[in-house]
């Protein structure tokens, strides 16, 4: 999508049950963007490509150099690596929906440790909703009691990207858990999800922990604490 907005006056505030249906807009589309560059990151693996290569000359040559069931066979290997993908977004879409985001005042705004918010700017005249984080409060077990913050949901909407917003959503997050004495900040992403690495670097996050979430996608999550 075209970039609309180079330079926004965006307010950060916390979010209202009127946000809802813009929220999970918001959120379904930032999370499904990634569905693309998660494939070309599978089809890319050594053991995808090697697979691919295996249906395709495989039932070439099993059936009797037939050109058309070694396309058949390998489109439909890639079609499966392709679903799988889709998939693994719309379920973990699916399955936010149906918890944490289902009732965010109840999960997010009850508990004086957890927080939702929205960044909100005019555009053409009337106030949208173009971005959200949420922070959840979480008892660090190896510090005594003490507690950390782990962050979700950081996602700004296509059309404004670039213009600032993820960087005020993410203080605005950091100066809620150095408010609440938090010992850290934790949150995981995956290493095709670019832009939101990029940000989580720029802000002095560091890499602790990588894993690979799926053998047959491959994805990997990448666990950042501050
Ligand atoms: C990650 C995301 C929230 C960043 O939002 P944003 O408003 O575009 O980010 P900002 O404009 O505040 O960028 C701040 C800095 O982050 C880095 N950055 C952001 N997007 C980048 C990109 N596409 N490529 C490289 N660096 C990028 C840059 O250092 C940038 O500073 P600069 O513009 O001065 O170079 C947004 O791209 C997004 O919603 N992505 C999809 C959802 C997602 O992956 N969420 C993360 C879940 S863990």
């Amino acid at each position: 999508m075209v970039n609309i907005i180079h330079y926004l006056h965006a307010v950060i505030r916390r979010y209202q049950p009127s946000d809802r249906a813009t929220v999970e807009t918001v959120f379904r589309d930032g999370m499904m963007e990634h569905i693309n560059p998660a494939f070309m990151y599978a089809m890319t693996r050594p053991l995808h490509i090697a697979v691919s290569l295996f249906f395709y000359i495989g039932a070439y040559v099993m059936a009797g150099q037939s050109v058309v069931l070694a396309l058949v066979s390998g489109g439909a290997w890639i079609g499966l690596v392709y679903f799988c993908c889709f998939e693994f977004y719309t379920g973990y879409v699916r399955a936010r929906l149906n918890t944490d985001m289902q009732d965010i005042p109840s999960y997010y705004l009850s508990n004086p440790d957890n927080c939702f918010w929205v960044a909100e700017a005019e555009i053409h005249g009337r106030p949208q909703v173009l971005g959200m984080v949420a922070v959840e409060g979480k008892s660090d077990l190896g510090s005594e009691g003490k507690k950390y913050g782990e962050l979700y949901r950081m996602i700004v909407s296509s059309s404004c990207r670039r213009s600032g917003l993820g960087l005020q959503l993410a203080k605005t997050a950091e100066d809620f858990c150095r408010e609440r004495h938090f010992s850290k900040i934790e949150l995981s992403t995956s290493s095709t999800q670019r832009a939101a690495v990029a940000l989580y670097f720029r802000l002095g996050f560091k890499l602790v922990l990588m894993h690979t979430q799926s053998d047959f996608i491959v994805l990997t999550d990448v666990l950042f604490f501050f």
